[in-house]
C-alpha cells in the first residue's frame, strides 16, 4: 500500500531530513515511528501524506507514483486526500475554523460534497466518538490541548481514511485519553503509521516499529519488542537518557533504556 524506495528529502542540500529509507507497508498493518528529536520523523509523515515529495528516490501509494504532479489531478487529489491522512504534530497548525462542527465537517464538505444533513450526523457520531459534542459551537481556539488534538482527530477520521498517520498524538493527552486512543486504533480497520517518544507505550501502537537514527537513515524496520530489547540499537538511536541522581550527598549518572525505569 506505501512503498518507499530509496527516499531521501532535504529541504536545502546542507540539511537532510531522510536519506535513502526504504520500506513497504501492507494494507492493516499498524506500524510505530521511532526516533530522537530531528531524526526525520514528522518529515516522513508529510512524505506519506503527499505535503513534501523525495528529491531522491520514490513514493507509490496503491502502486502509483505519488508526485507534485499527479497530485494536481482533481480526481486523483481528492481520492488521496480522502484515503491518506494526517494529524500533525501541532495541532494548532490544522484548526482555523469558527466552531468545532465546521472543524470536523470542513474536510467532509470539501471532498464529499453533498448532502449537508449527512455531514451533520458523521460529525455528531465523531464528535460523540471522541468525546468533543459538548464543544461542537465552540471557538476551536478556546479548547484546551488534549481537546483539540481530539477535534483533529475527529476531523481526520470522519473521512474514514484507509491510512492513518499519527504525529505523537499522545503527546497532549492524560492517561485516560491515551488508553482510550490506543483501543480505538485497535478497533479501527485502518492502516497506521504513529509516532511517540513514549517507548512504553510503542508496543500498544503497532508490533513494528520503523526506527529513524539520527543520520536520517533507516536504523531498525522489525517487531518493536527486539528494538526495545535491544540496548546498542537504542543507544545508537539516541533514544535512551541519561540524567543525574543524587543518593544525599553522592551522586551518579546511567543509562535509563525505558521511561519507566
Ligand atoms: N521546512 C524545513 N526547513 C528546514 N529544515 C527542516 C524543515 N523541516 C524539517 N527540517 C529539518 O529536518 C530534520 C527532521 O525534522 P523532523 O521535523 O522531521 O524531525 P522529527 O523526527 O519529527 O523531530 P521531533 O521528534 O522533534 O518532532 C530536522 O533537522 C529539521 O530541522
Ligand atoms: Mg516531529
Amino acid at each position: 500500500m506505501i512503498r518507499l524506495e530509496g527516499v531521501s528529502h532535504a529541504v536545502d542540500p546542507g540539511t537532510p531530513a531522510l536519506r535513502e529509507v526504504s520500506f513497504e507497508i501492507t494494507a492493516g498493518e499498524q506500524v510505530v515511528l521511532l526516533g530522537a528529536n530531528g531524526s526525520g520523523k514528522s518529515t516522513l509523515l508529510k512524505l506519506i501524506d503527499g505535503l513534501v515529495f523525495p528529491t531522491a528516490g520514490a513514493y507509490r501509494y496503491a502502486g502509483t507514483l505519488v508526485t507534485a504532479a499527479q497530485l494536481k489531478d482533481a480526481g486523483y487529489h481528492r481520492r488521496f486526500r480522502r484515503e491518506v491522512a494526517l494529524l500533525f504534530q501541532t495541532p494548532d497548525t490544522m484548526l482555523f475554523n469558527p466552531t468545532v462542527f465546521d472543524e470536523i465537517a470542513f474536510g467532509l464538505r470539501q471532498l464529499l460534497p453533498g448532502d449537508e444533513k449527512d455531514v451533520g450526523a458523521r460529525v455528531h457520531h465523531w464528535a460523540e466518538t471522541v468525546g468533543v459534542t459538548r464543544h461542537l459551537h465552540r471557538p476551536p481556539f478556546t479548547l484546551s490541548g488534549g481537546e483539540k488534538q481530539k477535534v483533529c482527530l475527529a476531523a481526520l477520521l470522519a473521512l474514514e481514511p484507509k491510512v492513518l498517520l499519527l504525529d505523537e498524538p499522545t503527546a497532549s493527552l492524560d492517561p485516560r485519553s491515551t488508553g482510550w486512543l490506543i483501543d480505538l486504533l485497535q478497533d479501527l480497520d485502518v492502516t497506521t503509521l504513529v509516532t511517540t517518544h513514549n517507548l512504553s507505550l510503542a508496543p500498544e501502537l503497532g508490533e513494528r516499529a520503523l526506527v529513524l537514527g539520527e543520520d536520517h537513515h533507516l536504523l531498525h524496520d522489525g517487531p518493536v519488542d527486539a528494538f526495545l530489547k535491544n540496548r546498542d540499537l537504542l543507544i545508537e538511536a539516541n533514544l535512551v537518557h541519561s540524567h543525574r541522581h543524587r543518593h544525599g550527598k553522592t551522586a551518579h549518572r546511567h543509562f535509563h533504556l525505558h521511561d519507566w525505569d
